[in-house]
C-alpha cells in the first residue's frame, strides 16, 4: 500500500502530518506531501486514519 496526496485537493490544514508524521511531512508549497514507498504494515493504519480525517480527502492510501 502507498498513501498519495492530491495537491489540488490539499489545503495545508497539517492534520496528516499530526495524525502520521512518519508518512506525511509538509512540503515548501505548504501542502503535505507523502513517502514515495510502500507502507510499512504498522504504518497503515494510522496512514488511514490520515486518509479518514482529512477535510478535502486529499489523501488516498490503497
Ligand atoms: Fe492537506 Fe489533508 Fe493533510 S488538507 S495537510 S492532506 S490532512
Amino acid at each position: 500500500m502507498k498513501a498519495v496526496v492530491d495537491k489540488d485537493l490539499c489545503i495545508g490544514c497539517e492534520l496528516c502530518t499530526s495524525i502520521c508524521p512518519e508518512v506525511f511531512s509538509m512540503d515548501d508549497d505548504g501542502l503535505a506531501v507523502a513517502i514515495d514507498e510502500e507502507l510499512d504494515e504498522n504504518l497503515i493504519e494510522s496512514a488511514k486514519e490520515a486518509e479518514e480525517s482529512c477535510p478535502t480527502e486529499a489523501i488516498t492510501v490503497e
